[in-house]
C-alpha cells in the first residue's frame, strides 16, 4: 500500500498522505488541498469522502457487512439485548455483568421525565407527526435538565447519555398515549427498557397489557439492528451540529429531524403506506414498478436501495426472520406480507432492479414486524429513532473526544453571477 497519493493539476505534482483504515476504503488526507492548490474537492452527498475517522461500527456494502466495535450484528441480534449492545457502542466493550447492573439501574433512575414536558404534548395541533414532536421534545431536555457547574464533565456527560436513552423511550410512549387522549403510564422499575416501552404504550387502567418474552426478544433485535451505521444522514446531522460543541439532546434533535426524512428511517412509514396502497388497488404490482422505474416521476420503490449496501442488507435478513417468527408464533395473517414477497421475487428478477443493484433494506420488513406488535404507523420512525440513540450518542462522544475535531464547514463550487451593483428600486424593470 502507497502511503502518499499524486494529484496532477496543470504542470503541477501534489504529494498527498494516505490515511490506512483497518478494513474498508483508507483515505487520501485532503486537508492541506485548498491552501496548497487553490482547489477544493466536489462530493455532493459526500459518498466518497470521509468526514471522520471512528472506531464505532464497520460495514461493507459489497458483502453486506455490519459490525458493531468488530462484533457481526448477526451475533448481537441472536444473543444479545438492545441495551447491553448500547453500553458496547458507547463504551467500546461490552460491560461485565457488573457493569450492566449499574447502567441498567442509572436507566432506570432517569426514566421519568419532568412533570412539566407534559404541558408541551397539549399544545401540538391534532395530527402533528410524532417525529416533529420527539425532535422538539429532545431538543427542550436541555432547558429542563440544565448542566449544574459543580458536576464534573465526566458526571454530567454520564448523566445526559443515561437521560437520552432512557426518557427518549418514555417520551415516545407519552405522545403516543397523549396523542389518543389515554391515560399516560409511567415506567416500572422492574421491567427491562424493551419490556417498559411495550407495557408504557399499551397497558391501561382498564385493560392490563399482557407481556409476551416473544414480543420483548423480537424488539430488542428491532432496535440491535438499527443501533448506529456508521455516518447516515442522521448521524452525520448529530455529528455536524455537535461540531459547532452543542450539547448531546440539541444534536440528537437534529438527529432525530434528519432520520423523519422519507428516504432515510422515514421509509420504514413510506413502505407499509406502499404496501397498503397496493393491497388496496388489488394487488397489483405493476403500476408501483413502472412508476419506480420511471425517472421522471419522484415515487421510488420505498425499502429497496441503499446508499451504502449494493447487496442485500444483512440488517433485513435478519428482519425478515423475526417477521416471519413473530407472525408465526401469534398466529397472525398479515396480507402485507404476502405482498412484499410478491414484490421482492418481481423485483429481484426485473433487470432495472438487478443493473441498479437495489435490494430490499432494513425497512422493508420492519413494518411490518412492527405492525405485529401493534405499534401505529406514524410510529414507525419514532421506534426507529429509539434504536438508533446508542450509535448517536457514541457517535457525538467520539466526535468530543476526537483530536481531529473542526467545526463542520464545508466549501462549495460558486456557479452564480459574477460582481453586479446594486440597483435602486425605482429604476428596475424599466
Ligand atoms: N426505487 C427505484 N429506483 C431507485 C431506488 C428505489 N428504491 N433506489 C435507487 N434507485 C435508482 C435511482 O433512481 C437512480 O437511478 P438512475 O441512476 O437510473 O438515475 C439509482 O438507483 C441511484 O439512486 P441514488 O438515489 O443516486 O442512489 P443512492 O444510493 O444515493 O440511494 C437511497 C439510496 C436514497 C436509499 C435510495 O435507494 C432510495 O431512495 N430508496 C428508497 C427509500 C428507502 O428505502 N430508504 C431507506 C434507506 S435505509 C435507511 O435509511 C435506514
Amino acid at each position: 500500500m502507497a502511503d502518499t497519493a499524486k494529484l496532477i493539476i496543470g504542470d503541477k505534482t501534489y504529494e498527498l498522505p494516505i490515511i490506512e483504515s483497518v478494513e474498508g476504503s483508507s483515505a487520501v488526507d485532503i486537508r492541506k488541498l485548498r491552501i496548497e492548490t487553490g482547489y477544493v474537492t466536489y462530493d455532493p452527498g459526500s459518498g466518497n469522502t470521509g468526514s471522520c475517522k471512528s472506531s464505532i461500527a464497520f460495514m461493507d456494502g459489497k458483502d453486506g457487512v455490519l459490525r458493531y466495535r468488530g462484533i457481526p450484528i448477526e451475533q448481537l441480534a441472536k444473543k444479545s439485548t438492545f441495551i447491553e449492545t448500547a453500553y458496547l457502542l458507547i463504551n467500546g466493550e461490552l460491560p461485565t455483568p457488573e457493569e450492566l447492573k449499574t447502567f441498567s439501574v442509572l436507566l432506570n433512575d432517569h426514566s421519568l421525565v419532568h412533570e412539566g414536558m407534559r404541558h408541551f404534548f397539549d399544545n401540538f395541533p391534532p395530527g402533528s407527526h410524532p417525529m416533529h414532536i420527539l425532535s422538539s421534545m429532545v431538543n427542550s431536555l436541555r432547558s429542563f435538565y440544565p448542566e449544574i457547574p459543580e458536576r464534573s464533565e465526566e458526571e454530567e456527560i454520564n448523566k445526559k447519555v443515561a437521560r437520552s436513552l432512557s426518557k427518549v423511550r418514555t417520551l415516545a410512549a407519552m405522545s403516543y398515549k397523549i396523542s389518543r387522549g389515554f391515560k399516560v403510564i409511567y415506567p416500572k422499575p422492574e421491567l427491562t427498557y424493551a419490556a417498559n416501552f411495550l407495557n408504557m404504550m399499551f397497558d391501561s387502567p382498564v385493560k392490563p397489557y399482557v407481556i409476551e418474552p416473544e414480543m420483548v426478544k423480537a424488539l430488542n433485535t428491532f432496535w440491535i439492528l438499527h443501533a448506529d451505521h456508521e455516518q447516515n444522514c442522521s448521524t452525520a446531522a448529530v455529528r455536524l451540529v455537535g461540531s459547532a460543541r452543542t450539547n448531546l439532546y440539541t444534536a440528537i434533535s437534529a438527529g432525530i429531524s434528519a432520520l423523519g426524512g422519507p428516504l432515510h428511517g422515514g421509509a420504514n412509514q413510506a413502505v407499509i403506506e406502499m404496501l397498503m396502497s397496493i393491497e388496496e388497488n388489488g394487488g397489483n404490482l405493476k403500476p408501483y414498478l413502472e412508476r419506480a422505474k420511471d425517472r421522471k416521476d419522484p415515487f421510488r420503490l420505498y425499502g429497496f436501495g441503499h446508499s451504502v449496501y449494493k447487496t442485500y442488507d444483512p440488517r433485513a435478513k435478519i428482519m425478515k426472520k423475526i417477521c416471519h417468527g413473530i407472525l408465526e408464533k401469534f398466529n397472525i395473517s398479515d396480507p402485507l406480507l404476502d405482498i412484499a414477497h410478491e414484490l421482492e421475487e418481481t423485483a429481484k428478477k426485473d433487470p432495472y432492479f438487478i443493473d441498479h443493484n437495489l435490494y430490499p433494506n432494513i425497512d422493508f420488513y420492519s413494518g411490518i414486524v412492527l405492525r405485529a406488535m401493534g405499534i401505529p404507523i406514524n410510529m414507525f420512525t419514532v421506534m426507529f429513532a429509539i434504536g438508533r440513540l446508542p450509535g448517536w450518542i457514541s457517535q457525538w462522544l467520539e466526535s468530543i473526544e476526537d483530536p481531529d475535531w473542526k467545526l463542520h464547514r464545508p466549501r462549495q463550487v460558486y456557479i452564480g453571477s459574477g460582481k453586479r451593483d446594486y440597483i435602486p428600486i425605482r429604476k428596475r424593470n424599466i
